[in-house]
């Protein structure tokens, strides 16, 4: 009976055959057909080519920056690394605060690098290969010498998270202007790493992924590539969202790679889910809970952008006072969104840049998570897990592995990381160096990266902190 209405329901949100319960909201988005797995255009298609010159927003202060290199020659003159300093008041005025309006549309559209470029600054894009077969886009802010950090997206997300609203707020240019080298990684299947290898060609080998791989595989592929270009013993790790997950899969499955990073500092650490507030992956766990085996047959996926759990739960983060695109954004509407601390006339450049890219099973397993009181792999239902793991139950990632020094910093607003989960991952962590709460009422998953305010509230204790751990 319960097992018949389960998968009712789960026909109804992941092939579409009936229309969304609540109808009655003005959809902000053209309605197209209902169909699961559809891959559509972002919101703001992301235009490859600038439909104007690029003009840095602000003069360069060295003529060369404006060369892209591709792939940067591994002996780069090591000329006087810079050592890392806190940003001076005078550097800060150097850049502009605001950014206009025609500014904002065409920020909107551009790539990574051709955004950093027009922001004035110095960028090269280089490849990771993994060895299950994904060709990885880092994009980098050079500073060779200086002590390398590698930034890590969230969900759906890419390194544009780091620099899309320009010097003053993004942590890529506050970490270079303060000395350091700046990597930022884009995991598996968003649109920078998305190209398909041998091996990897069809849908279904591509999709197949959730963070589990990103851990096991993109790290460490991206931890080399950085060490060998760089010749560092060891570089520092910043890692919004998924990208802190991913993290202590790696430490749990490579835990040789926990020696290579001196410093790990985690962006709302999305481990132990058991109190997660969010209304959509309460709802996916639900599904996953009886019918794993059918969400199995569904496995390699792109995530659709017009999944119903958009229409079902998109009032969770807006009400009809609020008509916003953003309402509309998968990731918003699974993590939340706080529209008290967002620059609204962002918006466009906000929209351009987010769901780029995902697989339905990244979300199926954070789903999994929520809820429950481990941070365990894959569940695959028994008898899958009893083949691949040899245990019905999917095993606990190890925690004590993850020997690095931890900087959590985390949001009472964030949907998905509640005050008691970051406490008991701090418990688990042999190595926690701070757990930290922003000081700020409902600061939410996404304010880590867009909040208008992130600077003072959180990146100068990051910086602080990338300072004080060298
Ligand atoms: C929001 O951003 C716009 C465009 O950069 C700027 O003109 C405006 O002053 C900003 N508002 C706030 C409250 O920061
Ligand atoms: C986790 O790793 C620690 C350190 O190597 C080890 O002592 C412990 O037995 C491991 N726990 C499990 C459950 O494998």
């Amino acid at each position: 009976m319960a097992i018949a209405f389960n998968l009712a329901i789960c026909s109804i949100i992941l092939l579409g055959t009936v229309v969304p319960s609540k109808p009655q909201i003005v959809p902000l988005l053209p309605i197209v057909p209902p169909n699961t797995f559809v891959i559509r255009e972002p919101l703001v298609p992301v235009i490859r080519e600038p439909l104007v010159p690029i003009v840095p927003l602000v003069p360069l202060a060295r003529s060369q920056n404006q060369v892209q290199r591709q792939q940067s020659k591994s002996d780069d003159v090591l000329d006087s690394a810079p050592q890392p300093r806190s940003c001076s008041k005078c550097e800060q005025a150097s850049y502009p605060q605001y950014i206009s309006e025609a500014d904002i549309q065409i920020v909107a559209k551009l790539e990574t690098p051709k955004l950093i470029l027009r922001y004035g600054h110095q960028v090269e894009t280089h490849y990771a290969f993994t060895s299950d077969g994904y060709k990885l886009c880092l994009h980098r802010i050079p500073r060779p010498g200086a002590i390398p950090v590698m930034l890590v997206h969230g969900l759906m997300a890419s390194s544009a998270s780091w620099v899309q609203f320009g010097p003053s707020q993004g942590l890529a240019y506050i970490l270079s202007q303060a000395g350091y080298d700046v990597w930022m990684l884009n995991t598996r299947g968003n649109i920078y790493s998305e190209e398909r290898q041998t091996g990897r060609e069809n849908d279904q080998d591509f999709w197949d992924f959730s963070f589990h791989e990103i851990g096991q595989y993109d790290l460490p592929a991206a931890i080399d590539l950085i060490l060998l270009q760089t010749k560092k013993p060891s570089i520092q790790y910043i890692g919004h969202s998924q990208g802190s997950t991913a993290f202590f899969v790696m430490c749990s499955e490579r835990p040789e790679y926990a020696a290579k990073i001196s410093l790990m500092q985690s962006l709302s650490p999305s481990v132990y889910m058991e109190e997660t507030r969010s209304p959509a992956l309460k709802f996916m766990k639900f599904l996953t809970g009886g019918i794993t085996v059918l969400l199995n047959f569904l496995g390699g996926h792109k995530i659709s952008l017009e999944n119903k759990i958009i229409n079902m739960f998109r009032e969770h983060i807006c009400d009809k006072l609020i008509p916003s695109r953003i309402c509309a954004i998968f990731e918003f509407v699974v993590c939340g969104f706080n529209f008290n601390s967002f620059n609204m006339t962002l918006s466009p450049i906000l929209e351009g840049h987010s769901s780029q890219g995902a697989s339905a099973k990244q979300f199926y397993h954070f789903a999994q998570l929520q809820g429950s009181s481990g941070f365990q792999k894959y569940n695959y239902g028994l008898i899958l897990n009893k083949l691949r793991y040899n245990s019905i139950l999917p095993p606990l990632y190890n925690l004590s592995l993850a020997l690095t020094k931890v900087a959590l910093h985390r949001g009472d607003g964030d949907w998905l990381g509640s005050e008691s989960d970051a406490l008991r991952l701090e418990r688990s962590l042999p190595n926690c160096i701070e757990n930290r709460n922003i000081r700020f009422q409902g600061f939410s998953h996404f304010d880590f990266t867009i909040s208008k305010d992130v600077r003072p509230l959180v990146y100068d204790r990051v910086l602080n902190l990338c300072g004080s751990n060298r």
